[in-house]
């Protein structure tokens, strides 16, 4: 087999056999096929794309180009959760313990984040002493005393993504539905879970912006889990606007914190989010029959504090100040807090996501690169959500500030997201699907 060979047949939109993928994804992650021929096969799947029995064998191929985790031996059905990438978004610290409060063994790897993206292992090590490279022994034991635990997602896991994710990153050929299917999945699959609830995002902060490229995507992924016997759901949500109020690693495990200890209206779209991604895992753990007895025991669990409990545990195993859960304004100490006034008054009718999310990493809280470090502390915090009035020079949020470097920058880059309308724009679901297979 010849790579120029197979890079020409994706090119003319043909189907690729098990064995070629195979070659392909092998061939790439051992070296033997160079970067350029990778970049021109891939960026012919993006214009191209993937029969399902082509996205499956990819999916199946990257999983094996490196080490899989075996959970076997820890009881119940392991359920993991997984979102596309958001802003504000804080739901694996919520859903984690919760879950697990109800009876659910989560056993979840993460991310960093990356460009407008938060990642969750990023606000859990914003709690000082918390350390989320463990090895996969005393990851299992955390499971098995706490229900729950999130760390970072070993070396050796899917080498093949590591290195075709990087590549996508530079080449423009991140927005693929059968390349990001695979990519999410085969990291899914590796690290050993029986189930698996997706969330997928759609809008302006999301890779899918469209709501018919966010279901094609979800199907897709749903599929691929059927396809290879692990229970798979996905949700679609809105990401036309950070999810929570909060953007910033320090500032999101305090929203997280708030949420849990019952601090948060129930029709608050981090809530409803939360409440929807732990109803499904419950029900693919086969603990609720329904998402109304899911939705009781969720609301119990919030109640009694028994989730906050299991957030703490699992902060105390990896190693972190429990100091910091009980008082989580601690997480958020700056140098300065400043009010963000946007020009003119009216109704919010837009707001870009990926901005504000662009705007949290200029202040430091996040990363253009992989290398870059970050300040835990920094950040902003929303008062105002799509739809709402802003009065002239009303606060529409307030930025967590160390240093003014980028402050500037990150200032014109919040305010650009932003559109005011002289009209209340029409209401915007929060969930728009649930795709089952
Ligand atoms: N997240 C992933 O893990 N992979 C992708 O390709 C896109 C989002
Ligand atoms: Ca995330």
């Amino acid at each position: 087999m010849r790579m120029v060979d197979l890079i020409e047949k994706k090119r003319l939109g043909r189907e690729h056999t098990k064995e070629e993928i195979g070659f392909i994804v092998n061939g790439f992650a051992a070296g033997d096929v160079p970067d350029y021929q990778m970049s021109a096969w891939m960026m012919a799947v993006c214009f191209m794309g993937m029969s399902e029995r082509e996205t499956s064998a990819l999916t199946m191929a990257m999983k094996d180009s490196g080490d899989t985790v075996d959970l076997s031996d820890l009881p119940g059905v392991k359920v993991d959760k997984h979102s596309t990438g958001g802003v504000g978004d804080t739901t694996t610290l919520v859903v984690g313990p919760l879950v697990a409060a109800c009876g659910g063994t989560v056993a979840k790897m993460s991310g960093r984040g990356l460009g407008h993206t938060g990642g969750t292992l990023d606000k859990l090590e914003s709690v000082p002493g918390v350390k989320t490279s463990v090895s996969i022994d005393r990851f299992k034991e955390i499971v098995k005393e706490t229900g729950v635990c999130v760390i970072g997602q070993s070396e050796g896991l899917v080498p093949a993504d590591q290195k075709m994710y990087a590549l996508r990153d530079v080449t423009s050929t991140v927005q693929s539905i059968p390349l990001i299917a695979s990519s999410v999945m085969s990291k899914k699959l590796a690290a050993g879970t029986d189930a698996i609830v997706l969330d997928v995002k759609t809008g302006s902060g999301a890779f899918m912006q469209t709501l018919a490229e966010a279901r094609l995507l979800a199907r897709t992924m749903v599929k691929i889990g059927a396809l290879l016997n692990k229970k798979t759901v996905a949700i679609i949500t809105d990401m036309n606007q950070p999810l929570g109020l909060s953007v910033g690693n320090g500032l999101e495990v305090k929203e997280a914190v708030e949420l849990l200890s019952g601090k948060i209206e129930e029709s608050y779209p981090l809530y409803e989010v939360c409440m929807l991604l732990a109803s499904h895992m419950l029900m693919v753990s086969g603990l609720a029959p329904t998402e109304a007895y899911a939705r009781e025991r969720l609301k119990h669990a919030l109640a009694s504090g028994e989730g906050l409990r299991r957030l703490k545990c699992m902060i105390e195993a990896l190693g972190g100040d429990t100091a910091y859960i009980d008082a989580p304004e601690l997480l958020c100490q700056v140098e300065r807090k400043l009010s963000v006034t946007l020009e003119g008054e009216g109704y919010i009718s837009a707001m870009d996501a990926e901005r504000i999310g662009i705007a949290a990493q200029m202040l430091g809280a996040g990363r253009e690169k992989k290398t870059d470090p970050i300040d835990h502390a920094v950040g902003l915090v929303m008062h105002k959500r799509m739809g709402n009035r802003v009065e002239k020079g009303e606060p529409v949020a307030t930025f967590y500030v160390n240093g003014a470097e980028r402050l500037d920058e990150a200032l014109a880059m919040f305010k650009s997201a932003f559109r005011l309308s002289a009209v209340k724009p029409p209401h915007a679901p929060m969930v728009y699907d649930v795709i089952t297979n």
